[in-house]
Order: structure tokens, then C-alpha cells, then sequence
């Protein structure tokens, strides 16, 4: 099959091995950058331009787009989409995945654990959407933040206040949880790809930190995942609509609670601490959900 990674990098550790894994199973594959692919439309269909020549044909595009061309990047998925290619991850399920409040509360409303977490606008009602939250110690978070910059804890309501005042200042967009204190600075990378976890990883923080992220200096080992984690995070992937997730579980007193789900999450972190080969996984689901497709296709045309 003729597989595009669209990646602004090829030479990063997750692009690089997606290539390899997609070579490795006898597929033709370019690593495209999505900023570089540009767009017709018009209603007699739609066209893309790669570097001032034409791409088209794609069985199957594996999006790896970063935080900073979410909108840019989006577009462009959305045309390999209407130009009939699969990807794992809609333009629609990434947009979506990338904000945090959000995904909240679609996950909340179907019953999927996560830290209690309030939202609010104005100063005036900062007091009482503290007292909605129950005391302290409170995580605040912006709300588009990556790799665990953006991710404050404040111990007093006064460190709460202050720091909601400082966002508030600045435009910022965030939110505020209860702290769970019982994870002790780890938490679980479960990533999922389709209705599986193929490999798991829990993170820990490193001395005088509680966010576990590695961009931060946490540590990571293997881990087998409980049951109800397994079945939490591909539920959480599925009901944002991703095929290829990271979900980040913290293990609570009342279960796993999901702090986020990555869209374009790392294989790096994860395929060496695991060892598995995460990137072969991907690509082999993306291969059969693409031919499934074409198969589907096919057949409505011959039935029509
Ligand atoms: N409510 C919380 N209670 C305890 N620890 C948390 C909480 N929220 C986040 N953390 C810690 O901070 C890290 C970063 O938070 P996260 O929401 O995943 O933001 P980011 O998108 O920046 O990774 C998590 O991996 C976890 O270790
Ligand atoms: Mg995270």
C-alpha cells in the first residue's frame, strides 16, 4: 500500500520508525510535511500540491501533527480524507483531542473517570469555583499545554487564587482539578492503537516534581496494565474517535482517572521502555482498516 506519514520532521525518532516499520512490511511510503502540501477545492473535487507537483493515491496517511499547526494540519488531514485516503486519527478527532476541556466532558459524560475539574471566566466567581472544586492542594492547567509545562500545583487556596489571577491576566485558558495525591508523581501511558493497548508505561516524576512527563525528567518503566485501565483508555481513545491514542491514566483510590489523550503521542519513550514494536502495530492497523475501506468501496460500487 502507498502510505504517507504527514510529519514537519523526518528525521524525528517516531517518523523515522514508522517509515522503517511501513518498509519493513513492504509498503511505499514518504514522510510528507504537512505545511509544505497545498489545497484545491472546488465542488468538481478536490487537488493537493507537494513541492509544485501533484500527490494523490494514498491508501492510508498516518498524521503526526504537532500542537503548533493543529489548524493548518487539520486541513490538510481533512483533504487526504476527502481525496479518499484512511487515517487513523480524523482531522475532526484531533482537532477535538487537543482541547482538554473538552475532551472532559465528553469522556465525563459516558462515565469515564478523570479528576474533578472546574472552568470558569470570570474574577468575581473565582471563590465559588474553588469551593465547587473542594480544597486544596489544586492542579492548574492551560488548557492547550504539552509535555507538562503549563501544569502548576498550588498547595493554598491563596497559591490557587493567585495563580488564576496571574492566567487570568494573560488570557490565558485553563483549568482547575483536585490534586490526586495518592499517585504519588506516576502515571500510566497507555497506547492504543484500535481496540487495543499494545504497550504501557508508567511514568514517574522525578525527585521534588509531580508531573511524570519525560520531557520533565520523569523515568519510565514497563507496566501491565489492569484490566480496567486496559478497558478505560481504549474507551476514552474510542470516544474521541482516535485509532491511534496516547492515554494518560494516574491510578486513584477510586480507579483510573484519565488526565489526557494524546493524538500524536511519542514512540520513543514508549518503544524503549517497552521494548515492543509500537511503530509496526500502528502501521499494520492502518493498513487493514485502510484495505477494509477500499474492500467497502468496491463493493458498493459493484452493488450501485
Ligand atoms: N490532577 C492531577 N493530580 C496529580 N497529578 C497530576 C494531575 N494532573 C496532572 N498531573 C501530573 O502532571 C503531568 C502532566 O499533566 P497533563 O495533564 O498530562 O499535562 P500535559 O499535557 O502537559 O502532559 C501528568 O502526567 C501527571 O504526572
Ligand atoms: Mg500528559
Amino acid at each position: 500500500m502507498k502510505l504517507a506519514i504527514l510529519s514537519r520532521n523526518g528525521k524525528l525518532y517516531s517518523t523515522r520508525r514508522l517509515v522503517e516499520a511501513a518498509r519493513q512490511r513492504g509498503h511505499s511510503v514518504r514522510v510528507l510535511d504537512p505545511l509544505r502540501c497545498y489545497l484545491r477545492i472546488s465542488s468538481d473535487g478536490f487537488d493537493m500540491h507537494y513541492k509544485g507537483k501533484p500527490i494523490a493515491g494514498y491508501g492510508a496517511v498516518v498524521p503526526r501533527i504537532g500542537a503548533s499547526i493543529t489548524r493548518y494540519g487539520c486541513a490538510v488531514l481533512r483533504q487526504f480524507e476527502l481525496m479518499g485516503s484512511y487515517s487513523p486519527n480524523s482531522a475532526a478527532a484531533i482537532a477535538r483531542a487537543r482541547d482538554k476541556l473538552r475532551c472532559h466532558q465528553v469522556l465525563a459524560a459516558e462515565g469515564i473517570g478523570l479528576p474533578v475539574t472546574v472552568f470558569g471566566d470570570n474574577p468575581d466567581d473565582t471563590a465559588d469555583l474553588l469551593a465547587m472544586l473542594g480544597p486544596p492542594p489544586h492542579v492548574i492547567k492551560l488548557n492547550e499545554g504539552t509535555q507538562g509545562a503549563g501544569v502548576m500545583l498550588a498547595e493554598k487556596a491563596s497559591a490557587s487564587r493567585a495563580t488564576i489571577e496571574t492566567l487570568r491576566g494573560l488570557y490565558a485558558n485553563f483549568l482547575v482539578q483536585e490534586f490526586i495525591a495518592e499517585a504519588k508523581g506516576a502515571d500510566l501511558r497507555c497506547f492504543v492503537v484500535g481496540d487495543r493497548v499494545v504497550a504501557a508505561m508508567r511514568r514517574q516524576a522525578p525527585k521534588g516534581d509531580f508531573r511524570s512527563n519525560l520531557h520533565r525528567g520523569g523515568s519510565a518503566r514497563p507496566v501491565r496494565p489492569s484490566r480496567a485501565e486496559v478497558d478505560t483508555a481504549v474507551r476514552a481513545a474510542g470516544l474521541l474517535g482516535l485509532g491511534v491514542a496516547g492515554v494518560d491514566l494516574i491510578r486513584s483510590k477510586r480507579g483510573p482517572l484519565v488526565l489526557e489523550v494524546n493524538s500524536s503521542p511519542g514512540l520513543e519513550g514508549i518503544e524503549q521502555a517497552t521494548g515492543i514494536d509500537v511503530a509496526g502495530a500502528v502501521v499494520e492497523h492502518v493498513v487493514a482498516r485502510a484495505a477494509g475501506l477500499q474492500h467497502k468501496r468496491n463493493a458498493d460500487l459493484t452493488d450501485s
